[in-house]
């Protein structure tokens, strides 16, 4: 029997012990909600970025890749809306100075609750809440040596207004017709209030963001095949369990100050169901918007139908990081029946796609291991292993979520031959060096 029931606790543990993720500062205490990668997390978060990249830009003749600053224009974020509706309304406990947003304690709209009848979950303290206040979850900084209103910066809180206040510019130097997509990866930061769950919700994340410009009276088709195509690519590129994965609508009072309809696409995560990325129809508010506010053109000139419009645009945005958190999640199996526990990653996204093990470290078998390593390594990221008994080293790489084992015995001196051991089966077979490329790309690419 196998047990795939966990907790988030057993993922954040196994992700220290293997280096994929890390508290940041943690010799200081910790500094909230914000994580460091280690060697595998960071080379696990590269594969599924360039998947991403690959699956937008590479798989599709009309969308472009850009990457624009963290820090822009202020009036950006006036325009955007940011500065006035990117707000979370905020309760505190004065008994026991608790801060909560004021959706944790009740559901109903903060104006219309009677917050001196709610009681603390901390203190236990009732009548002693405040009234909700509004706080921006945008980070202020500041430009230059000089500390004046002129000088306020903000970190962006979304990677799309970069695309946005740049879009003629790509789409008249590559020359795009309408439909085009502008797609992006880059760190956006959000003074979260409630900050929890791993790598959920932190301050500072990654997202991967399109923003695809549509004929307006197209949008609603365009969301539709946008809304599919987004849902594939999680089950079918990244390998996510299709039970664990659903569609949210956004209902009249979720909806952001910029879309007309939303969507969410939802993962069961040991938390609960919870969303991982984001499909809007933004229409023409941000274009329109940064018109006013610019006092530039914002229309798209389309020339062979002679007009001009400002395009609706449909956006997927995904957080990477909490991409991420799915894949390791969906990944996590307790294997009880054999006492291990596997990070059952799809190969393609391993950090590290085989272990070489010589099976003692005499007889020239260390010499052969390291030279079959080298022969690999320029196919993938492989490592060289030779501390530990063989079983402690695979379920080291089991763990690790590494799907081949590659063991050099003394048979292998006499007959050019090595044991292929699989991760998730534990089967071996015995092949030829020379088929060992052949042989683990097919197993990759049947996965
Ligand atoms: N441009 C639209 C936008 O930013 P959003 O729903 O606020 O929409 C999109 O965010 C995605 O960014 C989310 O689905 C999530 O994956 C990720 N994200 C947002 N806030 C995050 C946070 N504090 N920590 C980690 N990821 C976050």
């Amino acid at each position: 029997m196998t047990d795939k029931s966990h907790s988030l606790d057993k993922i954040v543990s196994l992700c220290k012990r293997r280096g994929f993720i890390f508290q940041s500062s943690e010799i200081y205490g910790g500094f909230g909600a914000v994580y460091d990668y280690g060697p595998l997390g960071i080379a696990l978060k590269n594969n599924i970025s360039n998947l991403w990249w690959r699956s937008m830009t590479q798989l599709h003749e009309n969308i472009v890749g850009l990457d624009s600053g963290i820090l822009m224009h202020p009036k950006i974020w006036e325009a955007s809306g940011h500065i006035s509706e990117f707000h979370d309304p905020l309760v505190d406990c004065k008994q026991c100075k608790a801060r909560y947003k004021a959706d944790e304690l009740s559901d109903d709209n903060p104006d219309s609750v009677d917050w001196s009848a709610i009681q603390c979950p901390k203190c236990g303290t009732t009548g002693k809440m405040t009234n909700p206040r509004q706080f921006n979850l945008m980070f202020k900084t500041q430009i230059g040596p000089v500390e004046d209103e002129g000088s306020i910066a903000y970190l962006r809180p979304e990677t799309a207004q970069g695309i946005y206040v740049n879009y003629l510019l790509v789409q008249g130097s590559l020359r795009l017709k309408v439909p085009f997509g502008i797609a992006q990866i880059g760190k956006a930061f959000r003074n979260e209030i409630v900050a929890r769950n791993f790598i959920f919700r932190t301050r500072e994340f990654e997202q991967m963001e399109m923003q695809y410009f549509v004929k307006p009276g197209t949008d609603d088709e365009e969301m539709q095949a946008w809304k599919n195509e987004r849902l594939n690519f999680y089950t079918n590129s990244l390998g996510i369990d299709k039970e664990k994965i659903r569609f949210h609508q956004h209902g009249e009072g979720e909806l952001a100050h910029y879309a007309k309809e939303a969507w969410d696409i939802e993962y069961e995560f040991p938390f609960g169901w919870s969303e991982i990325e984001g499909i809007h129809n933004r229409t023409d508010f941000d274009l329109k918007r940064h018109q006013e506010y610019s006092g530039k053109n914002m229309q798209y000139s389309d020339q062979v139908a002679n007009e001009k419009y400002f395009p609706y645009i449909i956006e997927t945005s995904a957080g990477l990081n909490r991409m991420l958190l799915t894949v390791l999640a969906d990944a996590y199996w307790e294997d009880t029946e054999n006492n291990r526990t596997v990070m059952k990653l799809h190969p393609k996204l391993a950090p590290v796609k085989a272990v070489v093990c010589p099976l003692t470290k005499k007889d020239g078998l260390p010499e052969l291991a390291r030279k079959i390593t080298d022969d690999l390594k320029t196919h993938y990221k492989v490592i060289y292993d030779q501390q530990g008994s063989i079983g402690k080293r695979y379920y080291r790489q089991d763990e690790a979520g590494t799907p081949f084992g590659i063991t050099i015995d003394h048979q292998s001196l006499e007959d050019n031959t090595v044991t292929l051991r699989s991760r998730d089966t534990q089967n071996q077979e015995r092949i030829s060096f020379d088929s060992l490329i052949e042989k683990i790309d097919d197993c990759i690419h049947k996965y």
